[in-house]
């Protein structure tokens, strides 16, 4: 994703993978079968793992075809199986991604039914073997989709709110924001629980796909689930106890029902508590340092009186939260205005297609008192 290259990398670097490389949106590495098990289980800020396994070069359709048809499919795949491909496009040779996706489907079954009188199935949705297609102008690398639906799919959701963040964002945020489990945390707009949970599972090292249903590679002809074990069950050996107080506050009782339930789905109701609350009439209620992240109402989607409430926000923090780091993501950069106070880091990240930004706000140990401090600009 478009700003979390070097958090992905690290994360990568982390976990152990080799020659690992930052490109625009995407993050290269080097690892084995029990290392791409592992970056599926773990990482938090990647999307999609694909594995490449050949390159070839291309300028038209017809050497697009030959390129995917000389290639001997049959190692990955069985006739019974089912298949789907993927084609991205950056080149003056080709435009049509839809249609490369076609002539490399066709040549793959083509290639089975010239070998074995029978072809494959394709099934779009949940496919035995995903083919990536990326086409660089005359450059065609090829990989399989190691993950299957998009990594952001956790599998601890079991519903969402109105405006639920991307898990993947949610984590990336955290780390940007330096979240690392060593302070009290508040989410006080936490709808579906997003954010607390992927602060908790950061938190105690909690590998962040421990509890997805299904990864494509398990239904590959090499799938060996005694080294996936092995792998899940160091992985799980690392985690590490909480030792701070997490909390979530919401106005709307369906995203309090909500996010309770996808807290209990991810097994961390012992460590987070959610209360039903107006974040502007809250104080802070724990003592030393406190983390606080969180995605605001938008403005464009929720119906809110955008100025007061960006009042209210810069208030309630000024006035209610000593010694806290606020970090808050936002599409509303007017809005932030109205906060009155001036943010100490300003990120540029995005929300889906909608550009964004991350502000971090410092609120110091009795800068209630002051009647200004160097990070502020009070409005009133
Ligand atoms: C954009 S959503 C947050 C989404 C959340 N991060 C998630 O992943 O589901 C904003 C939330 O703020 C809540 N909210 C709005 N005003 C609030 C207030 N004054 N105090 C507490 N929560 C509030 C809304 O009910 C909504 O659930």
């Amino acid at each position: 994703m478009y700003g979390f290259e070097s958090i992905l990398a690290n994360e990568i670097k982390k976990l152990g993978g080799l020659n690992v490389q930052e490109g625009n949106r995407i993050v290269s590495f080097d690892g084995d079968t029990g290392f791409m098990y592992k970056a599926n289980l773990a990482l938090r800020t990647a999307i999609k793992i694909l594995k490449p396994i050949y390159e070839f070069k291309a300028t038209n359709e017809d050497e697009l075809y030959r390129g995917i048809y000389d290639h001997d499919w049959s190692q990955w795949m069985n006739l019974d199986q089912t298949l789907a491909v993927d084609v991205t496009v950056h080149s003056d040779y080709f435009n049509h991604s839809k249609f490369l996706s076609q002539k490399t489907k066709d040549a793959i079954v083509d290639q089975f039914r010239n070998k074995f009188g029978k072809r494959p199935n394709v099934d779009i949705d949940s496919p035995d073997l995903r083919i990536n297609v990326h086409v660089n102008q005359d450059l065609c690398t090829v990989s399989l989709d190691t993950s299957g639906l998009s990594l952001h799919i956790r599998g601890y959701k079991s519903a969402a709110n109105l405006a639920p963040i991307s898990e993947v964002l949610a984590a990336g945020l955290l780390l940007l924001s330096d979240w690392n489990g060593q302070s009290h945390f508040l989410d006080p707009m936490c709808g579906s629980g997003t954010i607390l949970i992927e602060a908790a599972m950061i938190a105690c090292n909690i590998p962040a796909n421990i509890h997805r249903k299904e990864f494509t590679f398990q239904k590959w002809k090499d799938w060996d689930p005694i080294l996936f074990e092995t792998i899940r069950t160091s992985l799980l050996s690392k985690t590490k106890e909480m030792h701070y107080t997490m909390q979530g506050y919401d106005i709307d009782p369906q995203s309090i029902k909500i996010a309770k339930q996808n807290i209990l789905n991810a097994g961390l109701e012992e460590f987070i508590s959610i209360t039903k609350k107006d974040f502007f009439e809250s104080e802070k209620q724990v003592q030393g340092p406190l983390h606080i992240l969180f995605n605001p109402p938008y403005g464009e989607r929720m119906d809110i009186e955008l100025e007061q409430f960006h009042e209210n926000i810069g208030n309630t923090l000024k006035r209610n939260y000593p010694n806290t780091n606020a970090w808050m993501i936002t599409g509303n950069l007017e809005a932030i205005k109205f906060i009155g106070l001036r943010p100490s880091r300003k990120i540029k990240v995005f929300n889906g297609p909608l550009e964004a930004k991350l502000v971090k706000y410092e609120m110091y140990e009795g800068s209630r008192k002051r009647k200004s401090n160097p990070t502020e600009t009070d409005k009133n």
